[in-house]
């Protein structure tokens, strides 16, 4: 099949690949022009893992092409697949001003019947938005076109965004057009072999079914990040109840590890989102505030142990960072815990040496840019040199069994503080460490 895929983000770049992969023929459109000339060179712009590989294959087999011109390769798809960025606007809604943009082009050029599949997360109607603009445009043009506008969200975790679109739990699809859901199986076909995994249903539940399934997994970790900090205040270790809990199968492990809250490019934003959608609609959504509410709290958990043990005001004191991204396996550092952990500790007088794996360039170039106070290193053990601390945020795999002698040798004092509970169980008091962890 033909397939157009706009926006080139960690969404449209994974998904047109994996397209692209199944033999269709993929054009990603960008209207960012640096990243459309170095992926046209195999250069990729994100750390996502086995992404490049698949990028550089396509690439050469000729599957998978890249444009800054919508205009110009609008009309050789049967499918366009909008996936650009969703942002939070200034209110906590979605902005929804790269969507429209793109529906507006779509009616601009469109000169033959085209299926318009929304994969962006979007609130609930927005398909009728773009589904009016494009009518507008061609009644400005005074011509007409039959489309369709589906919802089809996209449910890919970034650190396993390729499997995750490779061998989907489920492929949601909403709309009452059969064409299109005829058309749009036929695509999906090779990524649900095994089982039957394409859902479809009316286009606002699809749209819904996003918001809920990340305010789900949001309302997860806020509420055990509460039982953690109930934890602490009552002598229990947050850790034995989540394996206590954990084992109900009506509870499941996922998802319940005491942490300093989550971050990313969606959760944060599509909670908010949802607070908004429910306010327009009259409803106060009082467990959905809260969750959001926890979270921020949550978030400097870490930094106010910090001060408990080294005082108010830290000039003077370096502070070893191992993980800036949000999670392990992606560069990305959109709302991490690290960047909030990492401001308040500089605020307070303290100096940061840093170490990620992925992320440092993304810190470095854009979140943390012009920062005086931090400095990175390329290694997870140059940071720890003379140090007065250690705070584990995210949870790579090369921090997960690391040499304790040689920690203890290169910091100052050996005062660990673990974000993400990865030392739970490895008794690091009795091996002479202070060890400051979260919910216990
Ligand atoms: N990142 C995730 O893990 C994830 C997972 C599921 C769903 N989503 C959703 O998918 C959407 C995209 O997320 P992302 O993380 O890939 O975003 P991103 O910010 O990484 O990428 C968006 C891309 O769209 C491009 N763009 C903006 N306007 C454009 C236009 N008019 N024409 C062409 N390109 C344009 C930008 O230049 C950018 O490259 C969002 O709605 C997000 O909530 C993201």
């Amino acid at each position: 099949m033909k397939i157009l895929v706009v926006g080139t983000g960690y969404v449209g770049l994974v998904s047109g690949t994996c397209f692209s992969e199944m033999g269709n023929t993929v054009t990603c459109v960008d209207i960012d022009q640096d990243k459309i000339n170095n992926l046209k060179k195999g250069i990729v712009p994100i750390y996502e893992p086995g992404l490049e590989s698949l990028v550089l294959k396509n690439i050469e087999n000729s599957n998978l092409n890249f444009s800054t011109n919508l205009s110009d390769v609008l009309n050789k798809a049967e499918i366009i697949f909008i996936a650009v960025g969703t942002p939070m606007g200034e209110d906590g809604s979605a902005d929804l001003k790269y969507v429209l943009e793109v529906a507006k082009s779509i009616g601009e050029n469109i000169n033959k019947r085209l299926i318009v599949v929304n994969k962006s997360t979007v609130p609930i109607g927005t398909a009728d938005k773009v589904k009016e603009v494009i009518q507008n445009e061609l009644d400005k043009r005074e011509v007409s076109f039959p489309f369709d506008v589906v919802s089809n969200p996209e449910f890919l975790k970034e650190g396993a965004a390729i499997n995750d679109f490779m061998k989907p739990d489920r492929v949601i699809i909403g709309t009452d057009c059969d064409f299109a859901i005829d058309k749009l199986k036929q695509l999906y076909a090779p990524f649900c072999m095994s089982h039957e995994r394409f859902i479809t249903m009316d286009v606002r539940s699809a749209e819904m079914t996003k918001y809920a399934a990340n305010t789900m997994l949001a309302t997860k970790i806020s509420f055990m990040n509460e039982i953690a900090n109930i934890c602490e205040k009552v002598g229990a270790d947050a850790n034995q109840v989540r394996i206590g809990i954990g084992s109900d199968s009506r509870i499941g492990y996922s998802f319940i590890y005491p942490g300093c809250g989550y971050g990313g490019s969606c959760f944060p934003k599509d909670v908010r989102a949802l607070i908004k959608i429910a306010e327009d609609n009259h409803y106060k959504a009082p467990l959905i505030n809260s969750v959001e509410e926890v979270n921020n709290v949550q978030k400097l958990v870490i930094a106010k142990k910090v001060v408990a043990k080294f005082g108010e005001d830290l000039t003077g004191k370096i502070f070893a960072i191992w993980g800036l991204a949000f999670k392990p396996g992606t560069d990305d550092m959109r709302e991490a815990p690290a960047f909030y952990i990492i401001k308040e500790l500089i605020k307070r007088g303290a100096k940061i040496q840093a170490y990620d794996p992925k992320a440092i360039k993304e810190a470095r170039d854009f979140y943390l840019k012009g920062v005086k106070e931090i400095s990175y290193v390329n290694s997870k053990y140059k940071a720890l040199e003379n140090a007065d601390a250690l705070l584990l945020l995210t949870e790579w795999k090369e921090f997960r069994s690391p040499d304790f002698e040689e920690i203890k040798s290169l910091l100052k004092t050996p005062v660990i503080f673990d974000g993400r509970n990865q030392y739970t169980m490895l008794r690091l008091n009795e091996k002479g460490f202070d060890y400051y962890q979260i919910g216990k």
